[in-house]
């Protein structure tokens, strides 16, 4: 960028960050109503949240920097958020909406989000994040395409599909919710969907051409795995970072992911299996779709192809071949490579391990023994506002803690760009999956048994894969590496959705003490007020 051309730059980021959205960008706007209605995906009739009467909602497609203007008329009987995970919110952690950066908008009314789709490109998803409210729809896709000037490393697909799959239950989510409160565990999915179907869903193409898969896992427990009968997948995009393309025959994709990979249909003309099945158990659950070739009238034919059900090292073992291609660009055009987080020193290691318990006799999920509880106010009015009593930084834990699980109001202090390692202990005999919000994160290793700082020298610190979802498997750890570049209070969270909903969630907030609208977005003027802050 020639000097004249940074000058411009700036002068424009200085006149228009003020809100979050940058004037010189384009605008999109989405009108949606949230309400409820009836949806059979297993065939059994059902309460269902829909937007704009669809299920799966519909998919936010926008450019590179487009700034996305969401106005959600929320007409279901509760408070409502939708949250948009992977999609940073730089600088407006105001926007993102979960319970401890906004207050729910009340039922009956109307919230409008907005956000810029900065610095991102790729394939994310968007659900309601009060709740069990995600049980029931609301959630959809969230793709940012490329601006014109940058080069994708892959040759352009013909068309690109959108897979939501996840898993689903035919029991209605505030009776789910009611069992949750009353203490009882959470009862396994009793099935799987793509795209709101667990067999119908049709994709057309043309023989000889190369289509992009987008697929995203929308379910709230369970890890897939997703396969085509007879095509290769070649993996290029894991939630916004360019990968190696590697050829897979199947690939796992956890509770809260989402990749993209390209299939070429070299086959004979006639209609394919898409499988989607469920994994680490010996039986597993299976969804389907089909790949149809443009001009054919052959149906598929058993058998399915098939998949790995309970092993789990297979899945470590895949998940270390993801790696970052540094020589391709995401959405900025220099390489991605050109961040050379393997030279950057730690200046915080937080270790947090999954724990379950019990407060007050009843089931709770925590984080090294402390069960999330959502205050009335908003962290980060709360925050904003000086309002005491709400969270303090000095009773987080960043370390295992023996002793019984108790509640509390977890929030990490960091000063803007520490950059920390984080480790996610799993205890537990089931797979875990963890998101951040504002940020994508290293993942450098993963590893059996429990983590030891004498492990850091088999961390991978030149081409991990940079992402904001990770699997943590059953009694082994994971560790990322994040540069905390985004000011603001961001939500770390577990993606199983029953251990988020009784409490397994932190938060942390990234802080400098200027005050500085280069650095974070000013409150937006529509900002709901609500608990402490209600007549502020
Ligand atoms: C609220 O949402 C409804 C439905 O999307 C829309 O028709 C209406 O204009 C919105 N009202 C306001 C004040 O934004
Ligand atoms: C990495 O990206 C470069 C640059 O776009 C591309 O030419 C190359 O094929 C990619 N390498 C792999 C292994 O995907
Ligand atoms: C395949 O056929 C369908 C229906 O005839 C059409 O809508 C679609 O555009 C075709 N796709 C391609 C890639 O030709
Ligand atoms: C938190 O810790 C800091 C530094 O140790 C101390 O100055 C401060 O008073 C503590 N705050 C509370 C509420 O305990
Ligand atoms: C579980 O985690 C703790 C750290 O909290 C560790 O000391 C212990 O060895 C772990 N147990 C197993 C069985 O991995
Ligand atoms: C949580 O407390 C229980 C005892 O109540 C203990 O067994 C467990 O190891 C603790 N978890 C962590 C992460 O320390």
């Amino acid at each position: 960028m020639g000097r004249i051309t940074f000058l411009y730059f700036v002068g424009i980021l200085a006149l228009s960050s003020i809100f979050g959205v940058d004037a010189e960008s384009p605008y999109r706007y989405y009108d949606w109503e949230v309400t409820y209605g009836t949806i059979s995906p297993l065939g059994v009739p059902q309460r269902g949240i829909l937007i704009n009467g669809q299920f799966p909602g519909p998919t936010i497609e926008c450019d590179t920097n487009d700034n996305v203007i969401i106005s959600i008329r929320n007409s279901l009987d509760e408070p409502f958020l939708m949250t948009w995970n992977g999609v940073w919110q730089r600088k407006v952690s105001w926007q993102d909406g979960v319970l401890g950066t906004n207050c729910p908008i009340p039922p009956h009314s109307n919230w409008t989000y907005t956000m810029q789709a900065k610095d991102q490109i790729g394939t994310y998803m968007y659900f309601p994040s009060t709740e069990l409210h995600r049980l029931a729809g609301g959630f959809g896709a969230f793709i940012i395409n490329k601006r014109s000037v940058i080069a994708l490393p892959y040759t352009e697909s013909a068309a690109a599909f959108t897979l939501l799959v996840g898993d689903w239950y035919k029991t209605d989510h505030k009776e789910l919710q009611k069992k949750l409160d009353n203490g009882e565990s959470m009862p396994m999915p009793d099935g799987l969907l793509i795209n709101g179907d667990p067999s119908n869903t049709v994709f057309s193409g043309e023989a000889g051409k190369t289509y992009l898969f987008r697929v995203a896992n929308v379910g709230t427990m369970t890890s897939i795995n997703i396969r085509i009968q007879g095509h290769m997948m070649k993996l290029v995009e894991i939630e916004g970072s360019h990968v190696l393309q590697e050829i897979y025959e199947s690939l796992d994709v956890h509770p809260g992911q989402s990749l993209a990979f390209l299939v070429t249909l070299h086959g004979s003309a006639k209609d394919y299996y898409i499988v989607a099945s469920t994994r680490f158990d010996r039986t597993s659950i299976d969804a389907t779709a089909i790949l149809h070739y443009n001009g054919s009238d052959i149906g598929p034919s058993h058998p399915l192809p098939v998949g790995p059900t309970y092993q789990v090292h297979w899945s470590m073992k895949q998940a270390r071949t993801f790696r970052w291609n540094l020589t391709a660009n995401a959405a900025r055009p220099n390489p991605q490579g050109s961040y050379r987080y393997g030279g950057i020193q730690v200046t915080k290691t937080i270790v947090l391990e999954n724990s379950v318990g019990e407060v007050n006799g009843k089931l709770r999920y925590g984080v090294n023994n402390v069960s999330y509880v959502n205050p009335d106010t908003p962290l980060k009015l709360a925050d904003y506002y000086g309002i005491p009593g709400v969270f303090d930084l000095n009773t987080s834990r960043d370390q295992p803690t023996p002793g019984p699980m108790i509640s509390g109001t977890t929030v990490y202090g960091t000063e803007l760009h520490d950059f920390a390692e984080i480790i996610f202990q799993n205890n537990e005999t089931d797979t875990q999956s963890w998101h951040l919000d504002g940020h994508n994160f290293f993942v450098v290793a993963f590893g059996a048994g429990t983590w030891s700082p004498d492990v850091r020298r088999k961390y991978n610190m030149v081409d991990a894969v940079w992402r904001s979802t990770v699997q943590v498997y059953r009694n082994s750890w994971t560790a990322i590496l994040v540069s905390l570049d985004n000011k603001g209070m961001w939500n770390l969270r577990s993606a199983i959705w029953h251990r988020q909903y009784l409490g397994q969630e932190v938060y942390i907030r990234v802080w400098n003490d200027e005050k500085s609208l280069f650095t974070e977005s000013d409150i937006p003027p529509n900002a709901l007020k609500c608990g402490k802050a209600a007549n502020l």
